[in-house]
């Protein structure tokens, strides 16, 4: 990207989520558990950013940290399109494209409370994604359909 078109500053260490939905750029940090009141680490989010390839798009920027797989798994939840870049040293040393699975286990749990997934036995929630964008998830118990803003609230 030309210089001038660059509107936040690149990072030294930590993860750039990139291709983020627009508008899921605050959900994003929700799912990160930052609350904007951390002691350190800069975090940059910009929202509203034009993109080539899905027209707008929102970027989130945390120096310092490195996303764990769970971290990366809520996110393809709700940004299946993302792109998760880790920095080192200011280089994109990795970058992973999230990936929604067919079947989602043990990430989120069902918003119905007499699933047996939600009865104290060692039973993992287990969904079906019956459609990614806007989010669709039948619970393989109960049948329960989640969507997006169920998954957040359960978050
Ligand atoms: N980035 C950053 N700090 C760095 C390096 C990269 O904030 N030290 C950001 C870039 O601004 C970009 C993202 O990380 O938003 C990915 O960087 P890069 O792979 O260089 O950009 P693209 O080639 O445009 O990525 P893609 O092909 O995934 O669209
Ligand atoms: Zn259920």
């Amino acid at each position: 990207m030309p210089e001038e078109l660059l509107r936040v500053s690149k990072i030294k260490k930590g993860t750039v989520i990139d291709h983020i939905t627009h508008g899921y750029a605050l959900d994003i940090l929700k799912i990160l558990g930052i609350t904007g009141r951390e002691s350190s680490g800069v975090i940059t989010i910009a929202i509203n950013v034009p993109s080539k390839k899905y027209g707008i798009k929102d970027i989130v920027k945390v120096e310092g940290r490195e996303l764990k797989a769970e971290e990366v798994d809520k996110i393809a939840l709700l940004a299946p399109h993302a792109t998760i870049n880790i920095i080192r040293n200011y280089k994109v040393v990795e970058k992973q494209r999230v990936k929604l699975p067919a079947v989602i286990r043990g990430i989120v749990k069902c918003a119905n409370p007499s699933c047996i997934s939600n009865s104290g036995e060692p039973i993992q929630p287990t969904f079906y994604v019956e459609r990614e964008e806007p989010l669709r998830l039948r619970c393989h118990y109960c049948g329960r359909i989640m969507e997006r803003e169920d998954v957040m609230r359960r978050f």
